[in-house]
């Protein structure tokens, strides 16, 4: 009997399709929402492995309850949402669907930095308002990119790409902070790598793609946006708890940064009567950086390789937490 798999969301059909061929036994929730804890673990305790996205909740309770999984391939590059200490004390090997999003999400930072950047969703509302009534001189004025300097905060892959498209189009000087710096920045790109508050101090644009961690929680906030350019747009399309969202609209407001782009947001969903979303200088999306049909199915065909690999020969080629792997969990 083939291993039992259940998809927590409706996700392109060629992951489906690519485990059913493996001889796999699929199920997927097919509500219009995310299952709840309860629901998930309910199902989750009679099927062998799991495709799971960004909203399940995998914390200690989970992998109490569902200690017997054998494989966890998340259909997404960010595992935030997972305890993968839990996982691995489990003997759960993890898997994520990196590379295929790189192009996708950069190009939502490197949209969304032009929109701040010429206030394009404000003034996209104000001709929604009938307020577009003659030629303005002098009114909701933008700065242009050109020559300026772009920091990024968790220069990786996808920063990689957002530094590509800045340079090719702006000609931007690159500097960037990192945990670890990057050598291939470096050479290919010509980045330079910066202490934070340098980070901070020297960029016009500062776009994020750090992961989330207790590192990076908040990394950005009152005391951080206030070292930053009062002509800099600030850019988050990794995840919303890197920045404080009260100190980002207070920075907003009172001018200490000029802009702000966001792709994601702290909750998600955002209130549809968040101040952001009216604010002049503000271009907030709902969390769409993988959202093209190219990374979508890219993702899918990757978790669904993840747990296919995983069974047939105990290796897994995008593996958060590899140290489990070999250990003879799903080789009965
Ligand atoms: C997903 C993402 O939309 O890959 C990620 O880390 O943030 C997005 O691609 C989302 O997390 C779906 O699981």
């Amino acid at each position: 009997m083939g291993k039992k798999v259940l998809i927590t969301r409706i996700i392109p059909s060629l992951a489906q399709e690519l485990l059913i061929k493996a001889g796999y036994d699929v199920t997927v929730w097919e509500g219009k929402s995310s299952m709840t804890q309860s629901q998930l673990i309910e199902r989750a305790k009679s099927v062998d492995a799991l495709i799971s996205l960004g909203s399940n909740k995998l914390d200690k309770h989970f992998f109490d309850e569902c200690s017997h999984l054998e494989v966890i391939a998340q259909y997404a590059v960010g595992f935030d949402n997972i305890d993968v200490k839990e996982a691995t004390s489990k003997g759960i090997p993890v898997g994520n669907t990196p590379y295929v999003l790189n192009e996708a999400t950069a190009d939502v930072a490197f949209g969304l930095m032009i929109a701040v950047s010429r206030k394009m969703f404000f003034q996209h509302k104000t001709i929604e308002r009938g307020e577009w009534r003659q030629f303005e001189p002098l009114k909701n004025l933008g700065i242009e990119l050109t020559g300026k300097t772009l920091g990024i905060f968790g220069l990786g892959r996808i920063g990689m790409v957002m530094a590509q498209r800045c340079r090719g189009a702006y000609n931007m000087n690159i500097i960037y902070h990192n945990r670890k710096r990057n050598e291939d920045a470096e050479k290919k790109l010509g980045c330079t790598y910066v202490g934070f508050d340098e980070l901070l101090q020297q960029s016009d644009v500062l776009s994020v793609h750090s992961v989330l961690s207790e590192e990076t929680r908040g990394i950005f906030n009152k005391s951080t946006f206030s070292k930053m350019k009062p002509g800099a747009i600030f850019i988050n399309t990794s995840r919303g708890g890197v920045h404080h969202e009260g100190d980002l609209i207070e920075a907003l407001s009172k001018g200490t940064i000029w802009g702000a782009g966001l792709d994601v947001t702290n909750p998600e969903p955002m209130d549809a009567n968040n101040p952001l979303l009216t604010m002049p200088n503000a271009a907030v999306l709902p969390h769409i950086g993988s959202g093209t049909v190219e990374a979508r199915n890219g993702m899918a065909r990757l978790a669904a390789e993840n747990i296919i690999e995983f069974y047939r020969s105990g290796t897994m080629a995008h593996c958060i937490n590899p140290s489990v792997l070999g250990k003879g969990k799903g080789r009965k």
